[in-house]
């Protein structure tokens, strides 16, 4: 155990970047940094105890700084799409950017994938903690909101990211994570052959700009069902319209419990490696995206990524949350406390 402090490079405004790395006694490893609070790396062992980096991302700070598909990134306040930018709290509409079309996605330019936070290490050598403080009307949204996102690697090979935070008004807050992974290794080509599960018997039914209409659709018996085991591949090129709008699962799937208990919320296999990932959450859903949007680029060590290179799950509200009263609130009010949790953990194949 222990922690490597090392330099990333600095931002165009002299900001020093840093990467922690942080190996657990088993030998896995995982690397993190302050820019964007940005999880950059994850090393685990395959069935045969060969180590890969399963996780999408740079060697090179200036490609975070840019990070176009918000590779390893923490995004906040409000991660996913919110139609057409505007919020409504108590009364009063905001305008938040509109940087994708009309709607606001992954909260638009100067979300928190683009702010260089305050670290700390703990003193056990486990956990790197970012901190940040984000003014009032930061993003456009209204309330001073003081928050914390940690990541602990555990001896059991789990990767926890437990995000705090507190606003002096009314606010929004949906932090999540948004790592690509590939269990066969972060350069080994496309994810089709991952065998997904999902704790989720339905989805937030989109329209052709991905903002929710509103319908929770039940998964039985359409291509979105991975309530039993099914490679990516199987039915991603469907004759199906969510799937079509999208051009592969780029969904938030309603985790089948959504009053706050941890729960496990996925299961990824890949097969060849013997590589699993268990996802749990306290959220109430989660992003499945195939990385549709990956356009072709390179990657950590000169790697070449492309299209579904690497999926994304990525715990949260749902998107839109804001215009729909029969889902889940993601409004945080004054001196509550924001606290929510998602581990990933890796493991071999039984
Ligand atoms: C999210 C969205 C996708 C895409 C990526 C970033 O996961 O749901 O549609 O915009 O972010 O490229």
């Amino acid at each position: 155990m222990g922690v490597k402090k090392s330099r990333f490079g600095r931002t165009a405004e002299g900001k020093e970047v840093l990467i922690y790395t942080l190996v657990n006694s088993k030998g896995m490893g995982i690397e993190v940094s302050n820019y964007g609070a940005t999880l950059i790396s994850v090393t685990t062992p395959d069935k045969n105890g060969r180590f890969d980096d399963v996780v999408l991302g740079y060697d090179d700070v200036t490609d975070y700084i840019e990070n176009e598909g918000y590779f390893g990134a923490t995004i906040g306040r409000n991660g996913n799409r919110i139609g057409k930018g505007v919020v409504m709290i108590n009364g009063t509409s905001y305008q938040l950017d509109q940087n994708e079309k009309e709607n606001n996605l992954h909260s638009g330019f100067s979300g928190f994938d683009k702010v260089v936070w305050n670290s700390e290490v703990s003193e056990d050598g486990k956990t790197v903690s970012f901190t940040h403080h984000s003014p009032n009307m930061d993003q456009g949204i209204p309330g001073s909101f003081d928050v914390m996102v940690s990541y602990t690697l555990t001896q059991e090979d789990e990767v926890k990211i437990h995000y705090q935070g507190r606003a002096d008004q009314d606010t929004i807050a949906n932090l999540t994570n948004h790592s690509y992974f590939n269990l066969a290794g972060h350069g080994s080509g496309d994810v089709l052959n991952h065998s997904v599960w999902l704790n989720a018997d339905a989805f937030t039914v989109v329209d052709s700009e991905s903002i929710p209409t509103g319908e929770l659709r039940s998964v039985k018996g359409t291509p979105m069902d991975f309530t039993s085991p099914k490679k990516i591949g199987e039915e991603i090129g469907a004759d199906y319209e969510q799937l079509l709008l999208t051009g592969g699962y780029d969904h938030n799937y309603v985790l089948n419990s959504q009053d706050g208990e941890m729960i496990k919320c996925a299961e990824v296999t890949e097969e060849g490696s013997g590589r699993v990932m268990e996802v749990y959450t306290d959220c109430v859903g989660v992003q499945f995206y195939t990385g549709n949007f990956v356009g072709r680029r390179f990657g950590k060590d000169g790697v070449i990524y492309d299209k579904r290179s690497g999926f994304c799950l990525e715990t949260q509200f749902y998107p839109d949350h804001i215009h729909h009263e029969h889902f889940p609130t993601a409004v945080l009010k004054v001196g509550e406390l924001y606290d929510t949790t998602t581990i990933y953990k890796f493991g071999i194949q039984k």
